[in-house]
């Protein structure tokens, strides 16, 4: 199974799309620039093709995956529909949000897509590309973060291709994603919305257009919400929190004004420093030492970058 194949580099010219559009029609896997981090797309309604985003992650099929579509209409085409969701994706869409609703008669998802789940997460992402490539595809496509599963999140081509180069047909390069983190998902098939992932959109954004309480996932049944796993976004290095001094033997990760290796932001500003995010821990992993990090303030983005690095210092 360890058998390579030639992954071809596009760019997003209109044949660069067309021909990335042609490869997921046909099957194969592609990953493509989204605004949060790249995605391995497949086609969503294609079984085989989902399950070869299972296999060549390595990623455990009881995690289901977040279906990408080009607009609303495409989204309701696949997932029952409701006021808090039209809320949502009119202020939102497209943009960082995933939205988890229940799964419509007639759709054409592949089961493995939400690993028999009843609900089918869905987003419209903002990245031009990204929406060109899903207008060309003329159909739900499947994408996870293109990383192998446990790992760093990718945010430029190159970590793509250090991380799956080999084993997927094609990268879509279109530059490093602006935002950085994954999208923030939002469970809407209950009695009460549920922010089930911090992410790309802050949970203040979402509450002030919804109007209605928001849960924490805690509140879930543990069946119908899917694991999101303690240790995640690992870098081979062990990950220290929280640092405000650092050892000689450790790479510092800054945020704010100080002198570290590298810094988050140095103005203190999230936005900035969700961007930089998976790109400083690619770059900090790859000198080889243990890696300290400032605190983050727990605010807007913050939580979400706090939720990453606190799942890369995870024991593994
Ligand atoms: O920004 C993003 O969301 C990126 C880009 C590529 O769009 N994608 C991404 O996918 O982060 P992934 O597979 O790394 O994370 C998807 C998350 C998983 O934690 C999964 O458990 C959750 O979405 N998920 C998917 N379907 C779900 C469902 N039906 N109910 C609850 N959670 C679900
Ligand atoms: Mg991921």
């Amino acid at each position: 199974s360890e058998t390579r194949i030639e992954t071809e580099a596009l760019t997003p010219s209109r044949a660069g799309i067309d021909h990335a559009a042609a490869l997921l029609r046909a099957g194969q896997l592609v990953a493509f620039p989204t605004e949060t981090v790249y995605g391995l797309g497949a086609d969503a309604r294609n079984g085989a093709a989902v399950a070869a985003i299972y296999a060549t992650k390595g990623r455990p099929s009881f995690n289901p995956l977040i279906a990408h579509v080009a607009d609303v209409a495409a989204a309701q085409k696949l997932v029952q529909w409701n006021d808090w969701a039209e809320a949502m994706a009119a202020a939102f869409w497209p943009g960082p949000l995933t939205l988890v609703l229940p799964l419509r008669e007639g759709h054409d998802v592949s089961p493995l897509v939400t690993a028999g789940l009843q609900t089918l997460a869905v987003r419209v992402p903002a990245k031009a590309c990204a929406r060109d490539l899903l207008a060309a595809v003329d159909g739900p496509v499947a994408a996870p973060s293109a990383n192998p599963s446990g790992r760093i999140s990718p945010t430029t081509a190159e970590h793509v291709r250090v991380g799956l180069g080999g084993k997927i047909a094609a990268i879509l390069d279109d530059g490093p994603c602006a935002v950085g983190v994954e999208s923030t998902i939002l469970g809407l098939a209950g009695d009460m919305p549920v922010l089930l992932r911090p992410g790309g959109l802050a949970a203040e954004d979402i509450r002030s257009v919804l109007g209605h309480p928001v849960a924490d996932r805690d509140a879930m049944d543990p069946l119908t919400a899917p694991g999101q796993l303690l240790s995640h976004y690992a870098p081979n290095a062990s990950v220290r929190l929280n640092a405000t001094e650092y050892d000689p033997g450790e790479v510092s990760l800054g945020f704010g004004r100080g002198i570290f290796d590298l810094n988050l932001s140095e103005h203190g500003d999230l936005a900035e420093a969700a961007a930089n995010l998976f790109g400083h821990l690619h770059a900090l992993d790859a000198r080889g030492m243990p890696i300290a990090v400032a605190p983050v303030p727990e605010v807007g983005l913050g939580v979400a970058i706090n939720d990453r690095l606190r799942r890369a210092a995870a024991p593994r």
